[in-house]
């Protein structure tokens, strides 16, 4: 029977990261010229893209934090999200881009979606840095995406796996002890 988990190989090496997470800071800059942003970041997994991407951009930016929890078990989202930390400052009128660490079945992120929509903002758009289409259970998209990868448990650059793992800095797939 397993007794835990070891980091089986690097699937995104941190370097690669780092040069994909420079295109999107280029892009979303370009994009947002001239445009007051407030990038908001869904705690904690997407704290090591934020702090990366926010260095990426040249247009000024503000950042917010929301946290998010999912009922059902821990390693299948079911929909129903419970507001855990909601955002310090009104986003209405203002351009809004949702920073997400990565997208699975997508259930969270439509309700974070619904909820920051019904607060009117100027825009809202998502950037995930990982996105896993093949568990999509509803039909939404990330505008801008650094990586498609499979159907594989991954942890590091901020993603847990029963809160370990985070702070490795490439994007691993995880194996079973013995
Ligand atoms: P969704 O609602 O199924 O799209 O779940 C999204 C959330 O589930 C992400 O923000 C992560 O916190 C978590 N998650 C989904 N897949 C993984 C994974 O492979 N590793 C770590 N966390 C994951």
């Amino acid at each position: 029977m397993s007794s835990g988990k070891y980091v089986e190989k690097v699937l995104i090496e941190a370097e690669t990261i780092q040069k994909k997470i420079k295109e999107l800071g280029d892009k979303i800059s370009k994009d947002y010229a001239g445009e007051d942003l407030v990038l908001i970041c869904v705690l904690k997994g997407a704290v090591v893209f934020l702090s990366d991407l926010m260095r990426s951009l040249d247009i000024p930016v503000e950042i917010d934090f929301m946290a998010v929890s999912s009922y059902g078990a821990a390693t299948e989202s079911s929909g129903v999200v419970r507001i855990l930390k909601d955002l310090e400052r009104s986003i209405e009128g203002r351009h809004c881009l949702i920073v997400e660490d990565i997208i699975d079945t997508g259930l969270t992120l439509k309700y974070m979606k619904e909820y920051l929509l019904s607060q009117l903002p100027a825009s809202l758009k998502v950037v995930a840095l990982l996105d896993k289409p093949q568990r999509r259970k509803v039909d939404i998209a990330p505008d801008y995406c650094g990586f498609k990868i499979p159907d594989e448990f991954v942890v590091g650059f901020g993603l847990d796996f029963n809160e370990r793992f985070r702070s490795l800095p490439g994007v691993c797939v995880l194996g079973d002890k013995l």
